[in-house]
């Protein structure tokens, strides 16, 4: 076997992994629907969001979207009919951006100034009242209710100096009393509950909202009776209740049924927070390219790949992103020529030895770029598989579709990422369930889910002012 190929196989996803996954996963559900507290890491974290919009809401409300690289803070009209109009401000945050692991105030300060932004931007009045703000915090919360939560580990490079315990809808409130703006928090949610809301205004029918960008991680709605952690709340809700609840999935997972191979541990073993959401490094937007450099050093050292050069793309730890796979993998059509001369383009050697990529090169790493994403597309699609599996009344009516809503780049950006999946979906449940699963992109979840929630939720949050 060469060198390549034992790599190759190394990231193979055999179908017995893949069912230990689903069962793992399963398992995990149980075990944080009956885990009363959050300490420290949380799963399965009920939202307190019980109802979905019908479509047919109308008015502006705010929506702040924080995730892994960008800020975006939107007003969101509501038109009906499953109709919205949506104004945005946008912010980048570079991985090395100091705002990630400085003091809590300035990284307060500069959302609220961009919210300051858009209402500016946009005239946007708030001097008879203030406008109502759902927040998309794209990091696990340990959620008391629509609009409380205590912050958790963040993951996504953010180290925040004590930011670990605080109360988000505070410190929000706090930036917004320091810089005189007129908005108040009335949601608090997950970038997926905020998917599954923003798709069920366009879809009643969908069940599960999944993310699949830099980070990864799902929601759907659980029967309250179910949800053990709950415990003295579950006279407030009907017997027959479901509340999404944020599955923290990318949290999931250990040896125990996940099969990490040599890479996987040497970039978990690099990493600031090891041992931390090994599901997600093992798939997602974030570490695809660093699981492909990590294996293709490997290859140059034997002298495999570009003759024994480390190109100075290589040298850094996350120096080759997912981007760039997506871009030598949707190339494959391409004249070989046009190809290769691309393919050296995204690489330098050092003088003297100027070397040139040649074919072998080229085809290596595409088919490392292919078995490390294909991989990843089976993972999401053992997460998936799972939340159907959740849901047994999915299976009930085999005429109704299985609707999913997925955000993110990774999914919506990757040649072939929702045709992956599908097959992965295809080869565990087989054609008659397959051919009902609809696998939606939900574009702007977190934004319009977040304006959607802070509508439904307005005014039990001006009882609780009065
Ligand atoms: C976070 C989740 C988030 C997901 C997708 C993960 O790293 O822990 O809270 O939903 O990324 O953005």
């Amino acid at each position: 076997m060469s060198s390549l190929d034992a790599i190759k196989s190394s990231f193979n996803l055999t179908k017995d992994q893949f069912q230990a996954i689903v069962n793992g996963f399963k398992q995990e559900y149980e075990q944080g629907l009956n885990t009363a507290e959050a300490k420290g890491l949380a799963t399965m974290i009920p939202s307190y969001v019980t109802r979905l919009p019908t479509g047919q809401e109308k008015g502006t409300f705010l929506a702040l979207d924080i995730g892994g690289s960008t800020l975006r803070v939107c007003a969101v009209e509501l038109l009906g009919q499953g109709q919205v109009k949506v104004n945005e401000v946008k912010r980048s945050i570079p991985m090395t951006d100091p705002l990630r692991t400085g003091e809590i105030e300035p990284f307060f300060d500069w959302m609220v100034d961009t919210v300051d932004l858009l209402l500016k931007e946009y005239h946007l009045d708030t001097t008879t009242s203030s406008l109502s703000m759902g927040v998309s915090w794209s990091f696990p919360i340990d959620q008391t209710s629509v609009s409380d939560g205590k912050i958790l580990r963040m993951g996504k490079g953010f180290d925040l100096k004590g930011i670990e315990g605080q109360d988000l809808k505070t410190l929000f409130m706090e930036a917004f009393q320091r810089k005189n703006v007129k908005v108040k928090v009335t949601a608090l949610i997950n970038d997926t509950v905020g998917v599954l809301v923003a798709h069920a205004y366009n879809d009643p029918k969908a069940r599960i909202g999944f993310i699949y960008g830099t980070g990864t991680n799902a929601a759907y709605p659980e029967k309250v009776s179910k949800m053990v952690k709950l415990n003295k709340d579950h006279s407030l809700y009907q017997d027959d209740a479901e509340m999404l609840v944020n599955t923290e999935i990318d949290i999931f997972g250990s040896d125990a049924y996940l099969p990490l191979n040599r890479f996987d541990r040497l970039l978990d073993a690099n990493h600031n927070q090891p041992e931390f959401q090994l599901y997600e490094k093992m798939m997602s937007g974030a570490y695809l390219g660093e699981l492909v450099r990590l294996a293709a050093l490997e290859l140059v050292k034997e002298k495999y790949l570009f003759d024994g050069h480390i190109p100075l793309e290589f040298k850094d730890m996350y120096s080759f992103e997912s981007s760039q796979l997506s871009d030598l993998e949707s190339r494959s059509a391409d004249a070989l020529e046009v190809r290769l001369q691309h393919f050296a383009s995204m690489f330098t050697f050092d003088t003297p030895i100027h070397y040139q990529p040649t074919e072998k090169d080229l085809t290596t790493m595409t088919e490392l770029c292919r078995s490390v994403a294909t991989r990843g597309a089976k993972l999401a699609g053992a997460a998936l598989a799972s939340l159907i599996e959740q849901q047994y009344d999915l299976f009930q009516d085999p005429k109704e579709p299985i609707v999913i809503g997925i955000n993110g780049s990774t999914f919506e950006l990757y040649p072939q990422m929702p045709d992956r999946i599908l097959t992965s979906l295809s080869d565990w449940f087989g054609p008659e369930i397959t051919d009902r699963i609809r696998l939606e992109v939900a574009r702007d979840g977190a934004g319009i889910g977040g304006a959607l929630i802070a509508m439904l939720y307005a005014h039990d949050e001006e009882d609780d002012d009065l």
